[in-house]
């Protein structure tokens, strides 16, 4: 990794003795000499450093207690309004080259971003303490974890990463001497010292306003944010590490690192199969991961693997096995209930950090779709005095909509009990999925793993409050990795392409769409737990059971393929209207296919192509 100071000992990292990596501790050094911190803290990752930690954010303002009895050890943090979500605009990739970057990603040239970085964090951490988070992705010590070290100046930041990733002290143990690591430095960007030596007050939620960065570097492996405190901008073991470098280390290494929830499927004859879904930001991955399925399936189970990423290679019995490389979830609150998600809401009893959610007036949370009716009052997530009546005037809500909690996957009332096994879990289906109110039918089944990585590659979906932006917006999101895919789009397909060769018993490939809406604007799909109908059609596809039709766009079921026990009355014209392929629309979103298709240029590989002109032919007909 280039040096950025050449000049301090390594001594200087206030490193405990059992840091034996001599490389870490110099680098460790160098980013306190760039960044002015006050003191230097190596996180330990226990018990006693977490609870310490969270009295301390408490005693500041920056966390709120939550009412021991009714939501023991759990925390209510409220961000700056400017900092709520992701933001991809802000989000680069500096690769050597820009093509390499792609037609999708952010570029700026490496010397110049250098330059920006170095003057963003010149002084960034004064007054303020600098953690050292060494994390692992996936469990420690396994051959397909990663290990990441991250220096931050934000204690939220730190407990935010125990929670979410495998830290502290055994990882550092596992490095040794010389080991690899991810170097990723975090900065909310706001020091309490400037450079003449005067003094600020801290905020509850420092962050920077002016300026947010959250830069790649693919060929060195370095990861640097500033600005934001929040989510995936600030947990850099998330989508920064397990997604956008992953990426490029799957491509390198032959494996695939997933924006993917996995699951677990047990069918009433006791077989058990396992199936990845994409599905983008807030489209219902978490819902879907922990899904109970309605009690008329009598026998069918559902286990929880991940419900964010999923890292997937190839194994020795010609199939594709997937772990989920995080230690706890980061999901999002508004819409959670005991009707749509029981078990999230049984796993969210305690030690859990919620963020940007209401504050009722027994000191717990409460947010939009927690409850049919909202509390008569509440304290909204900008500590704002808040009521239902009040809240429907002035149309403001009273969480956040990408609010969110942080809890240890462990919690999870559903975990498959090979959540942690760093062999991974053999995968049978993958499912892509968008927000569409029109156009995409319930499911489909790609006839060929290539008609798979068209269908994937093509995937839309409307954006949702979980990045900055507008919201309902459709959008190519391919692969749901718009934002994730730390290279060349049409590499990445090629890449897709080339892993389905690279086993003998690839996964089978489906499209799904939930959220198609009827002329009032409802969803017309009850979904959640309903999901589990198509759930069992996808494994009987796989089992070679299923009864099918053949349309354009692949294999669909018909009304009598399915299981409707227990949802007599969804009816027949209503599962009509879901899974209708209305040949102008698609005639449209080919158009919109095409469009993403040009950006890539000769990236594109010639079987997408083919693939585009056959459907192109096909919808004609
Ligand atoms: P990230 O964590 O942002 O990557 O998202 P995710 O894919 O895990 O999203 P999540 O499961 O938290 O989805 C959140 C939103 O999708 C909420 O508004 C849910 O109510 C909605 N949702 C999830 N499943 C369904 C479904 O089957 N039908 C409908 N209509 N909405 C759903
Ligand atoms: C997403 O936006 O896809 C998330 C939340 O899962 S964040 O960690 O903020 O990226
Ligand atoms: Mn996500």
């Amino acid at each position: 990794m280039p040096a950025l100071m050449s000049d301090c000992s390594d001594n200087s990292s206030n490193a405990p003795a059992y840091v034996q990596h001599r490389r870490l501790r110099l680098w460790v050094a160098e980013v306190a000499v760039l960044a002015k911190p006050d003191r230097i803290l190596w996180c330990d990752g226990s018990a006693t450093e977490y609870d310490g930690l969270c009295a301390e954010l408490v005693q500041s303002g920056a966390l709120l207690k939550l009412n021991e009895k009714l939501r023991p050890n759990s925390f209510l943090a409220r961000s700056d309004p400017s900092d709520v979500a992701r933001m991809e605009d802000r989000t680069f990739i500096c690769s050597a080259k820009r093509d390499d970057a792609g037609p999708t990603n952010n570029w700026i040239a490496p010397a110049q971003m250098r330059t920006t970085l170095a003057r963003l964090f010149d002084g960034c951490m004064r007054g303020r303490t600098m953690y050292v988070v060494p994390f692992s992705m996936g469990p420690i010590g396994s051959p397909i974890a990663q290990i990441g070290v991250e220096i931050t100046d934000s204690a939220y930041v730190v407990v935010s990463m125990r929670i979410m990733t495998r830290m502290g002290r055994p990882v550092v143990e596992q490095l040794g001497a010389d080991g690899e690591f991810v170097p990723c430095v975090h900065s909310v960007g706001a020091p309490l010292v400037d450079a003449a030596g005067n003094r600020f007050e801290d905020v509850p939620w420092p962050c920077n306003k002016e300026e947010k960065w959250i830069v790649h570097f693919p060929e060195t492996r370095e990861i640097w944010s500033f600005g934001s405190g929040y989510g995936g901008n600030a947990l850099l073991g998330k989508k920064c590490l397990a997604l956008r470098i992953a990426s490029v280390m799957a491509r390198d290494e032959g494996w695939l690192a997933e924006h993917m929830l996995i699951l677990g499927l047990e069918a009433p004859d006791g077989q058990k199969s396992y199936i990845s879904a994409a599905f983008p930001s807030a489209c219902g991955k978490t819902n879907l991961a922990m899904l109970i399925p309605p009690a008329p399936l009598k026998g069918w189970k559902v286990t929880t693997i991940g419900e964010d990423i999923a890292w997937i290679k190839p194994g020795k019995d010609g199939r594709f096995h997937a772990i989920n490389p995080e230690a706890g979830f980061f999901g999002v609150a508004p819409g959670t209930s005991v009707q749509t998600n029981l078990n999230a809401m049984n796993m969210l009893h305690a030690n859990t950090i919620f963020t940007n959610v209401a504050l009722t007036p027994e000191g717990d949370v409460w947010w939009e779709g927690m409850t049919d009716t909202a509390p008569a009052s509440l304290i909204d997530w900008q500590g704002k005095a808040w009521t239902p009546e009040a809240g429907k005037k002035s149309g403001g809500l009273a969480a956040h909509p990408n609010s969110r909690f942080t809890v240890p996957a462990a919690q999870c009332p559903s975990i498959d009990p090979a959540w942690e096994d760093p062999a991974g879990v053999p995968i049978s289906a993958f499912l892509f999925g968008g927000r569409r109110g029109g156009t995409v039918p319930l499911v489909v089944e790609a006839p060929s793993w290539e008609d798979g990585v068209y269908m994937a590659a093509t995937l839309g979906s409307e954006t949702t409050a979980a990045i900055t932006g507008k919201v309902g917006v459709v959008r190519r999101d391919p692969m749901a990795m718009l934002a994730f895919c730390g290279y060349n789009m049409g590499d990445y397909f090629a890449h897709w392409l080339k892993m389905g060769t690279s086993v003998e018993n690839p996964p089978r490939l489906f499209r799904v769409n939930w959220f198609r809406r009827d002329a009032s604007g409802k969803f017309i799909w009850p979904g959640y737990g309903e999901n589990m109908r198509v759930l069992k059609w996808v494994v009987e596809c796989c089992q070679g059971k299923a009864g099918a039709i053949e349309t354009p766009l692949g294999l669909m079921p018909r009304w009598e393929d399915l299981a409707w026990n227990g949802l007599e009355q969804f009816s027949r014209e209503q599962f009509g209207e879901i899974t209708r392929v209305d040949a102008p629309a698609w005639r449209a979103e080919l158009a919109s296919h095409d469009e993403l298709f040009e950006k890539l240029g000769d990236h594109l590989p010639a079987a997408l192509e083919q693939r585009r002109a056959k459907l192109h032919a096909q919808l004609e007909a």
